[in-house]
């Protein structure tokens, strides 16, 4: 049965199908660059909530062993989508970096900081390496420089859910991306 269209959708942007076929291309791309690596070498560190989705479909679909870790972090307040730039550690990973190969796995890269900061967070533990994979990005609200190896779609600058994004915390669990009626967000 299909999930139903939720009122503040304004539009699908990115389908189902779309978003496996996309997700698969970049598991295989993943797969092949880091062939040969062992289990305990390769560390997938998913950023709380925001990308749990994509990470599990990515991880189930990657060819080469690894393990997961998560941390979370936090950049807008509740119900506000106003750009901070101030990002908070809530919850570490549990996992050691030093002399890992490690590859954070984020929703969305917005204005960039989120990444940035979690680029030099694990940068300064000694990883054996350090990329980055991001399911979507927003090139025009780009404030700062990230290192994006790894890139599902780029999006043009609205507010976008479902697949493990939110607005406020809802929304996260539609299997598509849609962009939300400005009004939802505009308050
Ligand atoms: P940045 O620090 O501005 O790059 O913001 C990154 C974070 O903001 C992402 O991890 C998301 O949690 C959130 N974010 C940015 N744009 C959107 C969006 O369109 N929908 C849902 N979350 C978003
Ligand atoms: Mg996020």
């Amino acid at each position: 049965m299909p999930v139903p269209i939720p009122d503040s959708v304004d539009y699908v942007l990115l389908d189902e199908a779309t978003i496996e076929q996309r997700v698969q291309e970049m598991a295989d791309e993943i797969s092949s660059d880091y062939e040969g690596i062992r289990n305990e070498d390769f560390l997938l560190v998913g950023v709380l909530k925001g990308a749990f989705i994509f990470l599990a479909d990515l991880s189930r679909r990657l060819t080469v062993p690894h393990r997961v870790d998560f941390i979370a972090l936090s950049s807008y307040p509740d119900e506000e989508v106003e750009v901070s730039g101030a990002v908070r550690l809530i919850m570490d990973t549990r996992s050691d970096v030093a002399g890992r190969h490690v590859l954070i796995v984020e929703d969305i890269t917005d204005t960039g900081y989120t990444l940035r900061y979690l680029y030099r967070l694990f940068e300064a533990r000694d990883p054996a390496s350090l990329r980055t994979a991001a399911l979507l990005t927003k090139p025009d609200r780009r404030e700062v420089e990230v290192p994006l190896h790894y890139v599902g779609f780029s999006i043009p600058d609205v507010w976008v859910v479902g697949y493990g994004l939110d607005f406020a915390d809802r929304f996260r669990t539609l299997p598509y991306i849609a962009a939300l009626k400005p009004r939802v967000y505009e308050g």
